[in-house]
C-alpha cells in the first residue's frame, strides 16, 4: 500500500471539484433556453431548415407550405371515392367477406376495440346512438342498428368512416389502417345482429 485511504479521498474530492467547475464553466456558455450550448459543428446547428409552426422570414410567410399541385405525400394513397357514397357502396368489397370463423373472430376483436375507442363516444357502445357525448350534441348521432344502416352495404359504412357523412367528420386520419376500418364495419354488423 503506497497511499493511505485519507490521501485517496482528498484526491477524489479535488477531482470532483475540478469536474463540477468544468461543468459549471461549460454550462455558463448557454445563452438562454432557446440557445444551443457549445457548437462543435456549427453547420449542423445553424442550418436553414424551417421550424414547423414558425414564420419564414425569407419568404415572409408561415413556414408551412402548400404541397405542389398534383403531388401526394409518400405512402399516401388518395381515396378514390371521396364525396361519392353511391359509387363506394357499389364498388367497395369487404376483404373480410371470405374469412373463416377463426379469422372473423380476430377481426371482430379488433373491430370491437376500435369501435369502442372511435365510434362509441357518439354512437354508443351498442350502436344505439346513445354515446356519452351524444347528449351534448344538438344534432344527435343516429343509431347504427337501425334498418337504414342494416340496409347499407358494407362499402357504404366503410365509406362513411373514411369520408364522413354530413356533420360526421371522416375518421381516415385517426383510423389509418384500412383493415381496421373494415374490422369496424364487421363489428357494426355484429351489433346489428344484437349479440
Ligand atoms: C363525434 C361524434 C361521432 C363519432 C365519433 C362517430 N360518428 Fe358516425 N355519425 C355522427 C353523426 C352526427 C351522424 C349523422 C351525420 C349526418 O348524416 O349528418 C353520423 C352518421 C353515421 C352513419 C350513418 C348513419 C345514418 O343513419 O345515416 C354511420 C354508418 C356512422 N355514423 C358510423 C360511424 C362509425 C363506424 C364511427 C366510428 C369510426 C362513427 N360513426 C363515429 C357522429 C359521430
Amino acid at each position: 500500500m503506497n497511499a493511505s485511504p485519507g490521501k485517496t479521498s482528498t484526491k477524489s474530492i479535488l477531482t470532483l471539484g475540478v469536474l463540477i467547475g468544468a461543468t459549471a464553466m461549460l454550462t455558463a456558455c448557454n445563452g438562454g433556453r432557446d440557445q444551443s450550448n457549445i457548437e462543435l459543428m456549427q453547420d449542423m446547428m445553424d442550418q436553414r431548415a424551417l421550424k414547423s409552426q414558425k414564420f419564414d422570414d425569407r419568404r415572409n410567410k408561415p413556414s408551412a407550405m402548400t404541397p405542389p399541385a398534383n403531388t401526394v405525400p409518400r405512402g399516401y394513397t388518395p381515396y378514390a371515392y371521396a364525396g361519392d357514397p353511391i359509387k363506394a357502396e357499389a364498388e367497395l368489397k369487404n376483404p373480410n367477406a371470405g374469412a373463416d370463423a377463426a379469422q372473423l373472430a380476430k377481426v371482430l376483436v379488433r373491430g370491437h376495440d376500435r369501435f369502442d375507442i372511435y365510434c362509441s363516444p357518439c354512437h354508443g357502445l351498442t350502436g344505439k346512438g346513445d354515446g356519452t357525448v351524444a347528449q351534448y350534441m344538438p344534432l344527435k348521432p343516429p343509431p347504427l342498428i337501425s334498418d337504414k344502416v342494416k340496409a347499407f352495404k358494407d362499402g357504404r359504412i366503410f365509406h362513411i368512416i373514411t369520408d364522413g357523412q354530413g356533420v360526421m367528420n371522416n375518421y381516415a386520419t385517426q383510423i389509418h389502417s384500412e383493415s381496421d376500418r373494415w374490422a369496424i364495419v364487421n363489428y357494426v354488423r355484429k351489433l346489428q345482429q344484437g349479440n
